[in-house]
């Protein structure tokens, strides 16, 4: 999804164009921008845990508004903070791209990774008339393909398509490897009872996870996991950003992500994410881990 990224940037954009994105975000959404030599333009989601993360339209429209802001990398569903955004979200999304003339990159390579009682809704169901955007997905973290290297986009306006093939053409990039295909098709096609168990999986985790160390430790913040794999909490009220990597991996051994990674902007951040796409047991035994660690640390 990545390369895909990159290839839309360069067909798409000039160097040194404004390219918005809202932290806490994948990192690699930083990288692939200013390795493309775009500039990046970095505003923040708005709440927190105990109310949830939403976007700052307000901080979007003046962007798209005074910043000249030519696309907009959107995460949906989001990376770290797991939100599912709703449709009257992305409705506003989509219209202040239209309003602005700004391109919107829509990353919903965890479109499949989905919690009980929400639903993903793909950009380009949300207004007919919309088709200034490329949607970038991915069977890859849904059904463990990543090896396959093998992704796609959707390019609903022809003129975009055409620059896109220009691009790959005058790179040659020819097509993806056709094991790649077969294995997307397969996946499609036959892997509906894998998507559902493996979200139930995820979800189990997630309320191991989240019960085993809020019982021991109430003040863990944990953001409402709505889709993706990945458990995003706070644990500021028992431990500083400097002491974080002593307690969470020196201490309860766990290689996790951390908050900062997502939210460079907040260099005192103490947001870990842990990925729950694993085995029960690994989690379980990853909570009492924390749990121990923490309580010994206070
Ligand atoms: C939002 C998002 N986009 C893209 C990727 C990675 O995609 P790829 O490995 O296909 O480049 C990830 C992986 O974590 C992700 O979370």
């Amino acid at each position: 999804v990545c390369t895909g990224i990159a290839f839309a940037l360069h067909a798409y954009t000039n160097e040194g164009d404004n390219i918005l994105i809202q932290n806490p975000v994948y990192n690699p959404f930083r990288t692939v921008i200013e390795e493309a030599n775009r500039t990046l333009v970095m505003q923040d989601l708005l709440g927190n845990e105990q109310e949830g993360y939403t976007i700052d339209f307000d901080a979007l429209e003046s962007a798209f508004k005074d910043d000249d802001i030519k696309v907009f990398l959107f995460c949906s569903p989001q990376n770290p903070t797991g939100r599912v955004w709703h449709r009257d979200e992305l409705a506003k999304v989509v219209a202040l791209c239209k309003q602005y003339d700004v391109l919107l990159f829509s990353d919903e390579i965890h479109r499949d990774l989905i919690m009980p009682g929400h639903e993903h809704i793909a950009i380009g169901n949300i207004d007919p008339d919309f088709d200034n955007y490329v949607l970038f997905a991915s069977p890859s973290k849904t059904f463990n393909l990543a090896g396959f290297n093998h992704s796609f986009m959707v390019v609903p306006r022809a003129d975009l398509r055409e620059k896109l093939d220009t691009f790959l053409h005058a790179i040659h990039v020819t097509g993806g490897q056709p094991a790649g295909y077969i294995a997307s098709e397969a996946a499609y096609t036959y892997g509906s009872e894998w998507v559902e168990n493996v979200n139930q999986v995820i979800w189990d985790n997630y309320q191991l996870l989240k019960t085993t160390v809020q019982t021991a430790l109430p003040q863990v913040q944990f953001s409402d996991l709505q889709g993706t794999y990945l458990a995003w909490l706070d644990l500021g009220a028992y431990v500083k950003n400097a002491d974080l990597k002593e307690v969470v991996q020196d201490r309860a051994r766990l290689g996790v992500n951390y908050g900062t990674t997502y939210w460079p902007t907040r260099p005192e951040d103490t947001h870990i994410r842990i990925n729950l796409a694993t085995k029960t047991e690994i989690i379980e035994t990853a909570a009492n881990n924390l749990v121990k660690a923490i309580q010994e640390w206070q």
